[in-house]
């Protein structure tokens, strides 16, 4: 029986994880530690039911004491790192909680990690660990910068991050890494491309296109629009990591993707046909500094070592997310609106 620790599963991603490991592991007991930053929900996780082994703690991954504490108060046995300030227009305004949440995070989880894991946490040259622990680091295939027209990411492309955000999260994915090699940290490390579904903050492309298509607002498109993305359904990434936690191979990092390279205007244009709104919402703005033009992924080693695969095609997925956020507007409004966040500081500040 396995007991998880998911940071950041308030977010998009954490968020449809919790759902998915409560219905495919139900005997699993998941820990869901989460700041609540803008960007976490507790309404991403109402229809959790009660009956699920689940638990949520308000906290920051930054917090040694709360994290050594979790791990004296559950057996952990797994770390799957969600957490993250994760949007590059952000990171580009203001990086500083980029490096400090994204990297000491990371290392903050790694450590208590270690000691709690390890079989001779006070002898360096032991690198023996208990059974079946595993930290899991969720990354992203910004880490391999700027692809050029041609060609796929592979795990031995170089790694050459552009923004502030892809420039934190490549130094936590080598400090999972650097943990694996020096303190022999059982680990693996995923590296995702772009992901869309339900629950998505509306600060990236496809809910801030849908939300303000909805509301008859200007689309704005960075730059000429052309730059190329490869999208995933969130439910793959999420089925994904579940193979990887229980099939990956120790100390492997896995790209994940599903051949989907599309370019910013299609996603805009198609949202706007779907939605029988009008092309003269489309804004072209000046562009993001440094923008990464193409990503796209060779996912070759998770699909023939691993067996995985993703279920949707685009045209399926992208009709089943525009229904999903057509379907709960109130969703949209109360972050749109703050009241999301009015709701924590109401609950926690009783707590
Ligand atoms: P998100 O911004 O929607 O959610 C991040 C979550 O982390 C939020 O719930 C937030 O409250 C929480 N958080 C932030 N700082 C924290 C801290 N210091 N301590 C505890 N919790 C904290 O992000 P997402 O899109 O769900 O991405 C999740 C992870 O997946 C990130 O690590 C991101 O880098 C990675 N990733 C995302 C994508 C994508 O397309 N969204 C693709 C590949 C990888
Ligand atoms: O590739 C994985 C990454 O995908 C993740 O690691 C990040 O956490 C996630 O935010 C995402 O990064 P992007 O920068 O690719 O996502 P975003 O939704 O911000 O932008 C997608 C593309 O759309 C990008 O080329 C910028 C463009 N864009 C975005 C916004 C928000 C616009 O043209 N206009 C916009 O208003």
């Amino acid at each position: 029986m396995k007991t998880i620790l998911i940071t950041g599963g308030a977010g998009f991603i954490g968020s449809n994880f919790i759902y998915y490991m409560v219905e495919q592991h139900p005997d699993y007991k998941l820990i869901n530690l989460d700041a609540l930053t803008y960007a976490g929900n507790l309404e991403n996780l109402k229809d959790v039911p009660d009956s699920a082994n689940y638990t949520f703690i308000k906290g920051d991954i930054r917090d040694r004491e709360l994290v050594d504490r979790i791990f004296n108060e559950y057996d952990i046995t797994n770390v799957i790192n969600f957490a993250a300030e994760s949007h590059v227009d952000r990171s580009i305004e203001e990086p500083e909680i980029f490096l400090t949440t994204n990297i000491i995070g990371t290392q903050v989880l790694l450590d208590a990690a270690k000691k709690h894991w390890k079989v001779k946490p006070d002898d360096k040259y032991d690198r023996e660990y208990k059974n079946d622990v595993k930290f899991f680091q969720v990354s992203t295939d910004e880490v391999y910068g700027d692809l050029g027209p041609t060609g796929l990411f592979t795990e031995e492309t170089n790694l050459a991050p552009n923004s502030p955000y892809s420039a934190s999260k490549t130094s936590a994915d080598l400090l999972v890494r650097a943990y694996h090699v020096t303190y022999g940290m059982p680990m693996n490390i995923t590296r995702c491309s772009n992901n869309y579904g339900s629950y998505q903050f509306p600060e990236k492309l496809i809910p801030l296109m849908l939300n303000n298509c909805i509301n008859e607002k200007p689309l704005p498109v960075y730059g000429d629009g052309m730059q190329i993305r490869d999208w995933l359904h969130v439910y793959d990434h999420c089925s994904a990591i579940d193979t990887v936690l229980h099939e990956g191979r120790d100390g492997e990092v896995y790209n994940i993707g599903g051949n989907n390279e599309i370019a910013n205007i299609e996603i805009v244009k198609l949202i706007i046909n779907a939605l029988g709104k009008s092309e003269d919402l489309i804004t072209y703005v000046k562009d993001r500094p440094g923008h990464d033009r193409r990503y796209a992924i060779d996912n070759t080693k998770i699909t023939t070592e691993l067996g995985w695969k993703p279920s949707y095609t685009f045209e399926e997925g992208i009709r089943e997310t525009i229904n999903w956020y057509l379907e709960n507007q109130t969703w949209m409004q109360n972050i749109v609106s703050g009241d999301y966040m009015k709701y924590y500081t109401d609950m926690y500040s009783k707590t």
